[in-house]
């Protein structure tokens, strides 16, 4: 473990290609500081250039994935200072930019920023009694780091309308429901394990496969239906121009399991 050099994250590797960052402010149910997301976004910003890294894990503790923003570092920030330094911009540039997928793996409070977090990640697993939502209103204000436009996309207008006027938490079994969660595990433990297990699993194929698989669909946001079937085909078409299309396809022909990736 490299973790020393950090004071709120602890890094791991559980398996061959993983990378765990995870979150560790215990005394304040992992909220969100400064300090926090810049130790994160630096690790993630490492584990995305280390070769040995195919796949990053982000958990938090069984009892919280992050509790917010942290309030108490918020609480006499002035409008000025929010805007002139675009306050919580740095948050998202980092984990959406990266080349390798994230799974976020959810036990206990994932509130405000931890919601916003999590769903800032490629994959989102939860233990079926984890707790999101976006409590901002209670605190006069209202999610500042993607909750609203995320959240709306993830489960429809209906409910994140309604989770985010009344600020009710809602379970991860509901998040499972509703699209916002793939999968919900019975415990902290199965929930590691099965974000571990996941991270393997994409950690064995191409790294530019993965890397495109990624792109696409990430676009599949951002643009319309007829202008993200045009960015997937051409993604498709080059991909011909890799040498892991000529492995994948070369092995399938020749019924050979184990496969050497260039990338
Ligand atoms: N910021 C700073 N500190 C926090 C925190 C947060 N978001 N959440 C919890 N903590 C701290 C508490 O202040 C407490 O510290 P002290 O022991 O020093 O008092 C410690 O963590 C433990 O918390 P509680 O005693 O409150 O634990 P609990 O089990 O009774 O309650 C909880 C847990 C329901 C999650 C409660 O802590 C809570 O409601 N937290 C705030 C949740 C929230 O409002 N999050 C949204 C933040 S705003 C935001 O995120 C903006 C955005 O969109 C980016």
């Amino acid at each position: 473990s490299v973790s020393s050099q950090y004071e709120n994250i602890l890094l791991e590797q559980p398996a061959d290609g993983v990378g765990q960052i995870t979150l560790n402010r215990p005394k304040a149910l992992n909220a969100l500081s400064t300090p926090l997301f810049k130790e994160l976004n630096d690790a993630l910003q490492k584990f995305d250039e280390d070769p040995s890294v195919k796949a990053i894990i982000i958990a938090g503790s069984e009892k919280a994935f992050a509790a917010g923003a942290d309030i108490k570092e918020m609480k006499d920030l002035t409008f000025s200072k929010a805007y002139s330094s675009n306050f919580i911009q740095l948050w998202s540039t980092t984990i959406t930019n990266l080349n390798k997928p994230t799974i976020a793996a959810v036990s206990g409070y994932a509130l405000g920023g931890g919601c916003e977090l999590a769903m800032m990640a490629d994959i989102l697993y939860c233990t079926s009694n984890a707790k999101f939502g976006q409590p901002e209103i209670k605190l006069g204000v209202i999610p500042g780091a993607g909750g609203s436009q995320r959240l709306i996309r993830a489960i429809g207008k209906a409910k994140a309308m309604e989770i985010i006027l009344t600020g009710k938490t809602f379970s991860g079994e509901e998040a499972e429901q509703w699209g916002l969660a793939a999968k919900t595990f019975p415990s902290f433990e199965e929930l590691m394990k099965g974000a571990t297990g996941t991270a393997s699993i994409i950690a064995g194929y191409s790294m530019m496969a993965v890397k495109a698989a990624k792109e696409v669909v990430n676009q599949s946001q951002e643009l319309p239906l007829s202008e993200g079937i045009k960015f997937e085909r051409r993604v498709f078409h080059a991909l011909f121009g890799s040498q892991d299309q000529k492995i994948g396809m070369e092995a399938f022909a020749n019924k050979t399991t184990d496969i050497k990736w260039s990338h």
